[in-house]
């Protein structure tokens, strides 16, 4: 293969962040990497696997260009520490708490192995007994999930992950756990928790309760006996009240997830990893990347070619992690290696369809979202299933009980939040629409620095309504919405995340589920401030009908801080 020698230019943000976080640096803080020598760094160590093949060298540039073009990217800790001596990958984690107080203090201490490396953590808290169940050792009553989930977000605090990235925790309960309530509640005063993201695991049988008007049981985990009865529909209506509130708790449907379990005589999902992307088992960790879609649009057309190849190479590069990995205890090296799970994700799924002239909240844009993730699934799948020849299946993989060929990964696709490497890619997150186009930054002497997106940029001097003035109006009003000067289909295609009706982010959520992604999806559904509580649940209803695995709600505004502002201060 012919080294692509054509220079890759980044954005200043890009430089910014891969200078703060992810270049190598020298003792005195210096420096000491390129964008080039980076990925040169990655791909020399993901390509060492295969450093006896034939097909080392042609690997080893494969890699190097998928990423030094920005076509794929994978996770930031692959970024961060491939070819160092920390030499940990992987994104996500789950790991069991068992309850005792072995069980518990292990779970933190494994949690901490794990953040210290950029890893996030998802546990799962229904096993453990309820506040006040009698513990017999003691002869007192056990604490309960909520406080030792404390402990858990204490000890994340500490860790601060090197300074590059602090750990990131998911908590979930099971809605019939007898502590639902209190869980529910616990993030409502936004002091509380802030290492955590909260979920409560919806069952099946409660979203029937719900739907029929009846209780349900809740069952406590030490004795199997079921605690007391609760009005299913009361419950769910706290919930959504909460998540209607600021976000909190979101919810995932854990039996769908289970259905798509590949391998169950491992264990049951319990938990997904901190954005809920990816559902693992107990002790199993997972490395993820993303095709960044921006990058093939040609001609106005989608290049399914050039898409296939880097998907074929990409899946090969993230098989690799897995082995190149430096797992941080051996629990999670013995279940990683027995399932081999990956996460190929999309990132820039807006710019593509943006420019092929789609709106993301239109049949059109779903259709061709959909169209795009089968196909990248399709591919991954091919190059699993040719690796599982060249190298063997994944260890647990049994015939009998897997209605896939056998194949190299037991979870090929999930889509991420791509928080920050959408940003060295310089496209719009994961599956999100953008969430601003026209945004406005004060700068010290009181002058305001308009950005404007660089799509809509492009659009509007070729179709010659940029005007300064025009800019500035978007930036204020924070839409493109409603400007005359902007023709109808561009303020279509340009909506941002809260322009789109809350319906259209739950059914790109729901047709991109069903269309190829194996794991789950990372997505917020953007709500107006105006939105109501039973809006709220609408929304969850359909979302639960449409199949997705869990959804997080916003309601624009109903956080203290927002992580993002239109209108971003200097
Ligand atoms: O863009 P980047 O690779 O940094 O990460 P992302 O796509 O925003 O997040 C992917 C996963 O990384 C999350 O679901 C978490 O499991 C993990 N993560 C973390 O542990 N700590 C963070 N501060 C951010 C992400």
């Amino acid at each position: 293969m012919t080294p692509d020698l054509t220079k890759q230019v980044l954005t200043k943000t890009a430089e910014t962040v891969l200078a703060r976080r992810y270049y190598l640096k020298d003792r005195t803080g210096e420096v000491v990497e390129t964008w080039e020598t980076l990925c040169k760094r990655v791909s020399n160590a993901v390509a060492e696997v295969d450093k006896e093949s034939k097909q080392f060298e042609a690997l080893r540039e494969s890699y190097f260009r998928m990423m030094y073009h920005l076509d794929f990217l994978p996770n930031s800790p692959c970024l961060m520490n491939a070819g160092t001596d920390i030499g940990q990958l992987s994104a996500c984690f789950v790991l069991p708490i068992e309850d005792s107080m072995d069980g518990i203090f292990t779970a933190i201490r494994n949690g901490a192995l794990v953040h210290k490396t950029g890893g996030g953590t998802g546990y799962s808290f229904s096993r453990l007994r309820s506040r006040n169940a009698s513990v017999r050792s003691t002869q007192g009553v056990a604490s309960g999930p909520l406080s030792f989930a404390a402990v858990f977000d204490a000890a994340t605090e500490t860790i601060k992950q090197g300074g590059k990235r602090r750990g990131a925790n998911m908590g979930v309960l099971r809605i019939d756990h007898p502590d639902i309530m209190d869980f529910i509640s616990a993030k409502e005063n936004q002091d509380k928790f802030n290492n955590f993201n909260f979920s409560v695991a919806i069952t099946d049988d409660f979203m029937k309760a719900v739907e029929e008007g009846t209780e349900y049981a809740l069952i406590e985990p030490s004795t199997g006996e079921v605690s007391e009865t609760l009005d299913a529909k009361a419950v769910f209506e706290k919930i959504i009240d909460l998540a209607w509130h600021n976000g909190e708790p979101g919810v995932l449907f854990i039996d769908a997830a289970n259905r798509d379990n590949m391998t169950p005589q491992l264990g049951d999902f319990e938990a997904t990893n901190p954005c809920g992307e990816q559902w693992l088992l107990p002790y199993e960790s997972c490395n993820l990347g993303s095709l960044n879609l921006s990058n093939f649009v040609k001609n106005g057309k989608v290049d399914y070619k050039r898409m296939g190849q880097v998907v074929r190479v990409a899946t090969s590069f993230l098989d690799n992690v897995i082995d190149c990995n430096r797992f941080p205890i051996p629990e999670i090296e013995e279940m990683t290696l027995k399932t081999r799970k990956i996460g190929m994700g999309i990132m820039g799924l807006h710019d593509l369809l943006i420019q092929l002239g789609l709106p993301y909240g239109s049949e059109e844009g779903r259709a061709q979202a959909a169209e795009i993730m089968s196909y990248v699934r399709e591919k991954a799948e091919e190059r699993s299933v040719e690796l599982a020849v060249e190298k063997g299946a994944f260890p647990a993989y049994d015939a009998k009980l897997n209605k896939y060929p056998a194949r190299r990964n037991a979870a090929l696709t999930s889509i991420q939040p791509t928080g920050t490497v959408s940003m060295i890619a310089d496209c719009a997150s994961g599956c999100e629409p953008y969430f601003s186009i026209v945004m406005i930054k004060n700068v010290m002497d009181g002058d305001r620095l308009i950005l404007v997106n660089k799509h809509f940029e492009q659009v509007a001097r070729r179709e010659g309504f940029y005007s300064e003035k025009l800019m500035a109006k978007v930036a204020d009003s924070g839409t493109v919405i409603g400007h005359d000067e902007i023709p109808v289909h561009w303020q279509e295609v340009f909506r941002t995340a809260q322009d789109v009706s809350p319906e259209d982010h739950i059914q790109m959520q729901g047709i991109l589920q069903k269309n190829g992604v194996d794991s789950s999806i990372s997505k917020t559904i953007n709500l107006p401030n105006s939105a109501t509580r039973e809006e709220v649940e609408l929304s969850y209803i359909m979302g639960y009908k449409l199949g997705c695995k869990g959804l997080t709600v916003y309601r624009d505004g109903s956080r203290d801080q927002q992580v993002l502002n239109t209108k971003e201060s200097a």
